[in-house]
């Protein structure tokens, strides 16, 4: 295997033993110090821990980097009715890809992440909002909290005063990308249709049952039993001033190896890809994605912005969920927006006319252009629409449908000129930017 310079920079903690056989069980968890910050949470006082997740400035690894401990600490004081804690696992962004992983390889680091942040909260009864079409992880993730019930580390009169009670319940939803918005989830974990709410009020004071709720990222509740067994200051060694601690960024598309890299925050992209094994052979960038398809894209300018809230944010995009999805030149960027769009269009709830409507034209126009059948004025037309979505809809899906279209409009405008004439496919033929050939299972 070749080391490389940046490799070193790698700082594996949730994903340090994916794969180590068995690695997701109690007994493999148990064996390498896990539940040992459960144990020592429960000889916390509850604020204390909030504090000490504060102090660390965890910021939430759900997309937004709301930081974690100050979200907790929004919750009203205890007034001995039912509170919640629901952690997001619907996880559907095209290209982000970095929870499904983690509650496979290792479903405990997220179940002690759920106690602890429950002994803080003072929640009885905590919640994982899984993407249903997972099954494999819904039954990893059964069998995790089973394992952990039986073992006496969740249940009822727990803890060295008897007074910890946690119970889990882990819900498949029905596969829609709208319920990984926090109240739209929390509408469908109620069992309505999943429409995002109204807010203020916000989950911490009506959230799940109109009760205060804490939502939180899988990424981000598994990232506290780390920082509650081995301290702020090992968490704060991690990472930039202003975003602290390791991440997972996931790297996918036109790289050599594609995959999952736990690195510090403030990473760059040029070093990723160089532990990816650089863009596939033979082949050059020539756009990418900082944080999923809802961001804006990037090109090799940025390849040296350290991969970090501010830094990227300054840059002109997002950071994300740090999907990282690299395309080569035979990529037609008219082509991948457009897949993009059809998946907004397709997962736009409804509720409000902007997006509900607006994507669908969207969608309309860049199908056309993908086909070479546009209109002349059709790219203003593309930027029109999509800024008459972007800061005017209910929810961040509306922004999540424009974006991509006024970025790549803004980098690549001449592409989607010449698509007004010429269809994407005579342009960048499929089977060039193929990462597998047709006869192995893609067209
Ligand atoms: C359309 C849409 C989809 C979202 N999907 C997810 C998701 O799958 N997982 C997630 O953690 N957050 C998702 N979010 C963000 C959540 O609303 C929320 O900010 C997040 O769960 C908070 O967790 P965090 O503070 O730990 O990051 C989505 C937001 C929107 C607008
Ligand atoms: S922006 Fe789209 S997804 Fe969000 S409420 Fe409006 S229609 Fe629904």
């Amino acid at each position: 295997m070749t080391v490389t310079k940046a490799a070193g920079k790698l700082t594996p903690v949730l994903s340090n033993t994916w794969d180590q056989p068995n690695g997701y069980t109690l007994e493999a968890y148990r064996s390498r110090g896990g539940y040992q910050a459960l144990a020592k949470a429960l000889t916390m006082d509850p604020a204390e821990i909030t504090n000490q997740i504060k102090a660390s400035g965890l910021r939430g690894r759900g997309g937004a980097g709301f930081p974690t401990g100050l979200k907790w600490a929004f919750l009203p004081p205890d007034d001995g009715k039912a509170r919640y804690l629901v952690v997001n696992a619907d996880e559907s962004e095209p290209g982000t890809c970095k929870d499904i992983p983690t509650m496979m390889g290792n479903p405990h680091v997220l179940i002690e992440g759920i106690a602890i942040t429950s002994r803080a909260i003072r929640c009885e009864h905590a919640f994982i909002y899984l993407r249903g079409e997972v099954v494999h992880v819904y039954r990893r993730l059964l069998a995790a909290v089973r394992e952990a019930r039986e073992a006496g580390l969740i249940g009822q009169g727990l803890g060295p005063n008897g007074d910890f009670n946690l119970e889990i319940t882990v819900h498949a939803g029905a596969g829609a990308y709208i319920c990984g918005e926090e109240t739209a989830l929390l509408d469908s974990l109620e069992g309505r249709r999943g429409h995002p709410r109204l807010k203020p009020p916000f989950p911490a004071v009506a959230g799940l049952y109109a009760r205060p709720t804490v939502v939180n990222n899988v990424e981000s509740i598994a990232s506290v039993p780390g920082i509650i067994g081995n301290g702020v200051e090992w968490f704060d060694a991690m990472g930039t001033e202003k975003s602290k601690g390791h991440g997972l960024f996931s790297v996918s598309g036109h790289v050599a190896r594609p995959g999952q890299f736990e690195a510090p925050f403030g990473i760059t992209m040029r070093e990723l890809i160089e532990m990816a094994g650089g863009i596939r052979p033979g082949h050059q960038l020539k756009f990418w994605t900082p944080g999923g398809s809802s961001t804006p894209i990037f090109t090799e300018e940025e390849l040296d912005i350290p991969l970090d809230y501010d830094s990227v944010g300054q840059a002109g995009s997002m950071l994300g969920t740090r999907a990282l999805q690299v395309f080569d030149e035979t990529t037609s960027v008219v082509r991948v927006i457009t897949r993009w769009t059809e998946f907004y269009q397709h997962e736009s709830c409804g509720k409000c006319t902007p997006c509900r409507e607006g994507t669908y034209w969207l969608k309309q126009i860049m199908l056309r252009l993908e086909a070479g059948q546009g209109k002349p004025g059709d790219v203003d037309l593309l930027v029109d629409v999509a800024s008459n979505i972007a800061g005017k809809s209910f929810c961040a899906l509306g922004d999540a449908a424009a974006t991509p279209i006024l970025s790549g409009i803004k980098r690549f405008r001449q592409e989607f000129e010449d698509c007004i004439t010429m269809p994407a496919r005579e342009m960048f033929p499929y089977e060039a930017s193929a990462v597998f050939a047709e006869s192995e299972g893609t067209r």
